[in-house]
């Protein structure tokens, strides 16, 4: 029932983690692995191991979460490896890398050395990582955008996505739009945190993390309607064969559907995989399928893009 496929490959469930929620070690992977999520995804990755930025760098509120980890991971041959050892334990449950190269020619280094690993169903190239002190992001600048892709997609042929930064006006949804579709992209995934929020603590008056003078990116029921906008304007712009993969404050089955709904050919979940555990999975596609069944629907396609709005 809520089965999908993305860039060829068949997902049981339409949900899996958000990259940075609990994937960046070989024992989060297991446990990704084991659960009720429909997919693997790994942790941005870059060429060689980095620790990361100083703690506390992530925090918890009621409604959300903000972070500025600043790209702790293992390298990229470690999620490589992963990839062999998770193809022949879970064979059905397609395994994605997701890289974050901090220049063109590390995303290419990274890239071709991926192409080699036939386990890895699919990358998604993150071009909004918000947290690198002095890096823009990179989907924030239109012409180095395109040079990056002019560049991925001369060196790499296998299935590639990327991962958007939340944007905020519809010129910039409609200029994005036109140069992605140029490109071979099978999907994209909306949206990454909002970048450079503040959350603070008024008793202390402190800042709650502290890389970047307390900034950093926000998840959770904070950025809810502005990925559903995101998720439902970019499945309007792009062409119908690249997917887009929701992502942005679902914590229940009405998220996901709503996220669908909006155009959402899988869900992705962040904030609420590092509160919950990886438990979220299976209770969420429950309540999705108590959703759908009380309003008839057999297959997410029954519903996905067909949100109605006011005349
Ligand atoms: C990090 C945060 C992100 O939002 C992202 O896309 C990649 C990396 C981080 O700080 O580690």
């Amino acid at each position: 029932m809520l089965q999908t496929i993305i860039a060829g490959h068949h997902l049981p469930v339409c949900l899996y983690n958000a990259s940075g929620a609990m994937c960046t070690t070989k024992s989060d992977l297991g446990l990704l692995a084991d659960s009720h999520a429909g997919a693997v995804l790994t942790k941005s990755c870059t060429l060689a191991y980095r620790n990361g930025n100083p703690k506390p760098r992530y925090h918890e509120t009621a409604i959300g979460s903000i972070n500025s980890m600043g790209i702790p991971n293992l390298g990229y041959e470690v999620y490589a490896q992963t990839a062999l050892e998770h193809h022949q334990k879970y064979p059905p449950k397609p395994y994605f890398v997701s890289v974050s190269g901090m220049s063109i020619n590390e995303n290419l280094e990274i890239l071709a050395k991926l192409n080699q690993t036939e386990q890895i169903a699919a990358i998604e190239l993150n071009l909004s990582c918000p947290n690198l002190p002095g890096k823009p992001q990179v989907a924030y600048d239109f012409p180095q955008t395109e040079r990056m892709l002019d560049a991925v997609f001369d060196v790499y042929q296998k299935p590639l996505g990327i991962k958007l930064p939340p944007y905020f006006d519809l010129v910039h949804f409609e200029q994005i739009a036109t140069i992605l579709n140029q490109y071979p992209l099978h999907f994209v995934t909306c949206v990454n945190s909002i970048g450079n929020g503040l959350v603070i603590d008024w008793q202390t008056e402190t800042s709650v993390i502290k890389p970047k003078g307390g900034l950093g990116g926000i998840g959770g029921d904070y950025i809810k309607p502005t990925a559903l906008a995101n998720v439902r304007v970019f499945s309007q712009l792009l062409r119908p064969s690249i997917a887009v993969i929701g992502c942005g404050g679902v914590k229940s089955g009405s998220d996901a559907f709503e996220h669908i709904l909006c155009g959402a050919t899988a869900v992705q979940i962040g904030t609420q995989l590092m509160k919950e555990g990886t438990d979220c999975f299976a209770r969420i596609a429950t309540e999705l399928q108590q959703i759908m069944q009380q309003k008839g629907y057999t297959n997410i396609n029954d519903f996905k893009g067909k949100l109605k709005t006011i005349e």
